[in-house]
This record gives structure tokens, sequence and C-alpha cells, in this order.
């Protein structure tokens, strides 16, 4: 295949057919040959109006790489393995249709560095725009569900241990939060990834005159970048893509890891719809959430996608290194599980069932308003550290005795303090110590209903 090599000339003996294998891109380059396509015609028609070639060439290789893309949309492209990577297979493959010659002129003034970076830049900014779409549709279904629940209240909790009420619409809400953010993290990386590359040429330019503004407006790109040699070497825009990536997928990890919590027996908050639970081989009581856990067990990976990448990076030279090629499949596997799970668990929530009656019970047996009663007793003049204590030691008590707190009435809370005015025991009702919590973020009723007002406004 020494023929077909495009620095023929300088060799003499075919590559080792193991060589060729194993230094090939092909399969993994399949995801980038649209962009490929792409990024050719706006090189090829910006050469021609630069008049680095006629005219007529430019018109020539246009409709060849249009046709070259109607063989990969429909799934005729004759990949041939005996090429190295899909630069190579898009250039052969145009030859065929327009001839040696005026196919050979499309790669002037570019090298293939600059191109896998124009590659690789466009399909970012295609999965980017996708993943913002995900990401909106999870934060929608998101808030669906916890306008269906802004009058129910559960504990919330610390060390998964029962803390203080809230609405379950905002502990929902929190998630949507997260994820609004990995939407921001999603739009600044989008923008520094939609910048051409084209003109980097191998490390250091061209000799013709190209014009790499009129390419980057091909593409509809805000710019170009700025250093031929940074340009081909760096992978940053990768890394702040995976990293997002990562950050988002220990997001959806946590969220899926409390459907597995909550819709075990010990807990029975939820139930998720059949559609979105298996079965067991030999257990036939069994309903699993496997979609969050494998959500859960993902994350592991899409973090793994990254650590990958940075240590490939960590100690490469300047410029580019064919180390560089080690970039791209950790990218798609981050992206493509990130997109995925996204995707899925937008489809699961609204398949999620809260069962309010177990919300109630986990609220009255956890000691959830005990704050509440100190802070009763703060605004009675005693000093939060003392009202903390003499509140322990009713817990403690309760905890002795086999009680919760609202079995307790006026005169046994007097005995651990005088300062309990009449209306101590209105401290333990949830739903007042909820609507006590009236400051921006905080979650009575009407704070919820404005996050719910404004988050819907971000997403409308
Ligand atoms: N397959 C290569 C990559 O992904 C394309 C660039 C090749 N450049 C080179 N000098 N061999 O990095």
């Amino acid at each position: 295949m020494a023929g077909h090599k495009p620095w023929g000339g300088r060799f003499t003996q075919p590559t080792d057919a193991m060589v060729e294998a194993f230094t090939s891109s092909i399969e993994d380059d399949k995801n980038i040959a649209m962009e490929d396509v792409e990024g050719s015609i706006a090189h090829a028609t910006m050469l021609g109006e630069a008049g680095i070639i006629s005219a007529a060439d430019a018109e020539t290789l246009v409709l060849g790489l249009e046709a070259v893309r109607g063989e990969l949309l429909a799934g005729t492209f004759p990949w041939d393995t005996a090429l190295e990577d899909v630069h190579m297979n898009v250039e052969r493959r145009l030859a065929i249709h327009v001839g040696d010659e005026v196919a050979g002129r499309l790669h002037t003034g570019r090298s293939r560095n600059d191109q896998v970076a124009l590659d690789s830049r466009l399909y970012l900014r295609r999965r980017l725009k996708e993943i913002e779409g995900h990401l909106l549709a999870l934060e929608r279904a998101l808030v669906a569900k916890a306008e269906a629940h802004v009058d129910t209240l559960m504990p919330g909790y610390t060390h998964l241990q029962r803390g203080q009420p809230v609405r379950l619409a905002h502990h929902l809400l929190a998630y949507r939060e997260m994820f609004s953010r990995d939407r921001g993290r999603v739009q600044d990386a989008l923008r520094r990834v939609a910048v051409s590359p084209l003109g980097a040429g191998a490390l250091a330019g061209t000799p013709h005159p190209i014009r790499r503004e009129r390419v980057a407006e091909l593409l509809g790109f805000s710019g170009v970048t700025t250093n031929s040699m940074d340009t081909v070497a760096s992978r940053d825009h990768f890394l702040e893509s995976m990293s997002a990536s990562a950050i988002s997928m220990v997001h959806l990890s946590r969220l899926a890891e409390e459907l597995v919590m909550w819709s075990s027996a010990e807990f029975g908050f939820i139930e998720i719809g059949d559609a979105f639970t298996t079965g067991s081989s030999m257990m036939p009581q069994k309903k699993n959430p496997d979609v969050a856990e494998l959500v859960r067990g993902k994350a592991g990976r899409v973090v793994g996608d990254l650590v990958a990448l940075l240590t490939t990076v960590k100690a490469l030279p300047l410029t580019y290194n064919r180390d560089l090629q080690e970039d791209k499949p950790p990218l798609y596997d981050s992206l493509n599980t990130w997109s995925s799970s996204l995707e899925i668990t937008a489809r699961m929530i609204p398949e999620v069932k809260f069962r309010v009656d177990r919300l109630q019970v986990a609220l009255r047996k956890g000691f959830v308003t005990a704050t509440e009663l100190a802070d009763h007793l703060v605004t009675r003049g005693v000093p939060f550290r003392d009202a903390h204590g003499v509140v322990g030691r009713i817990v403690g008590y309760c905890v002795a005795e086999d009680k919760v707190l609202e079995d307790l009435d006026l005169m046994t809370l007097r005995r651990f303090s005088p300062d309990f005015g009449d209306d101590a025991l209105e401290w333990l009702d949830v739903e007042r110590a909820v609507e006590r919590r009236d400051l921006p973020g905080a979650p009575a009723r009407a704070r919820v209903v404005a996050a719910l007002a404004a988050a819907k406004a971000e997403l409308a």
C-alpha cells in the first residue's frame, strides 16, 4: 500500500502490516468523517476564492466532496483500512470522483495536523450543542416533577441522617441547579471550541496566501486560533469539555444514587416505572433500578476518560505528536456516555412516583424538628448553645422512652427548661418549620414557588 502513501516519495519499502494496523485511527475516525468533508469543502472554497487554485478546480473539488458526503450519509462509502485515517480515506475517494490531479490540489496549505484539529472542533461543537439540549430536557423534567411536589414535605438529610424538613420540590430543584451550572460549563466550552485552527499547517503555517478568517466564516466559527504551534499541540478544549462531562456525570451519579436508595424497601420513598426497571433471573420479587445504577457506574468511566487524556498530554513537547491520536477515543467515550446518561435520566424522571405517605412517616420519626425547638428557645432569649443542650437532652429522653418529639406535652418540655413558651409545641409542626425558613434559597413555600418560576423562565 506504499503507493497510497501521500508521503510515498520518501519511502522505498511498504509499511509493515502490523504497523499499519497499529497506527490506524480509521475506526475512531468514523465519528468525524462528516466533519472532515465539511472542513474540506470550506478549505476548497477558500482556496478558489483566494486564487490559490482555479475557480474551476475549486468547484470540482466541492462537487466531489459533496459526492463523498452523499456516500458517507448513505453508508456506501468504501472505507479502505489500508489508508491510515479518515483524511486519507476521504482524499483517496475524492480522487476516484474528480481525478488525481484536481484531488491533489485540495491539501494545498493544509496539514493533517490542523485538519484533524478542525475536524475535532467541528465534532465537539456538534456534540456539545446536542448535550446542551439533553441538559435542558433533564432540567425541564426535574422542574415538572418539582412543580407537582411543592406541597410534599420530606426529611432533608446530612450524613444520611434525617436533619430538617424540606419541600420535595426544593430537593429536586437542588439537582436542577447542578445541571444548570453544567449547561453553563458547556456554553463556556463552546466559546473556546468554535474557532478555526485551519492555517496552522503542520506547525508553522503556510506560505500560501490562504484566508483563515474566510474559512472560519464559512464554518460558522467566531474567529481563528492565534498561534500555529499552540493550535496543533493543544487539547485543552477537549479537556475542558471532558471536565464538564466528568462533573456532570458526578451530578447524575448522585441523583442516581438517591433513586437507588429511595427505591429500596428500607426507604420506600419512590417507585420507578416498569419501563425503567428490570427483573432478576432468579428472584421473582425483584424490581431493580438498573438504569440508575448504570448511570452511577458510568460516571466512573467518564472520570477515567478525563484522567486518561490529562495523562497523555502532560509530558508532550510542542507541537503535534502522534500520542495525540489517543485524544479522541476518550473524548468520544466521555461525550457518548454523558449524552446517553443525560437523555435516559431525563426520560426516567417522569417515571418516578413519590410515595408521599412514606415521606410523611419518615418526617415523624427522625427528630427533624429538634432544631426548631432549640430556635424557639433562642427567640425566648436562651443562648443557642444552651438551647442546643436542652433539646439534646430532650431527644435523649425520647430515645430512652421510645417516643417522638410530637408525643411530648408542654409540661414535659418545661421539665428540661422553664424557658419554653406557651406556643412551644407549635414549633414541632413540620409545615410551620419549613415556612419559617423564608429567605433567598430556602424552602419556604413562596421561595420555592419563586425558584420554580425563575427556573421555568430560564428554560422557556
Ligand atoms: N490520526 C491523526 C490524529 O488523530 C491525524 C493527524 C495525523 N497527523 C500526522 N502527522 N500523522 O491525530
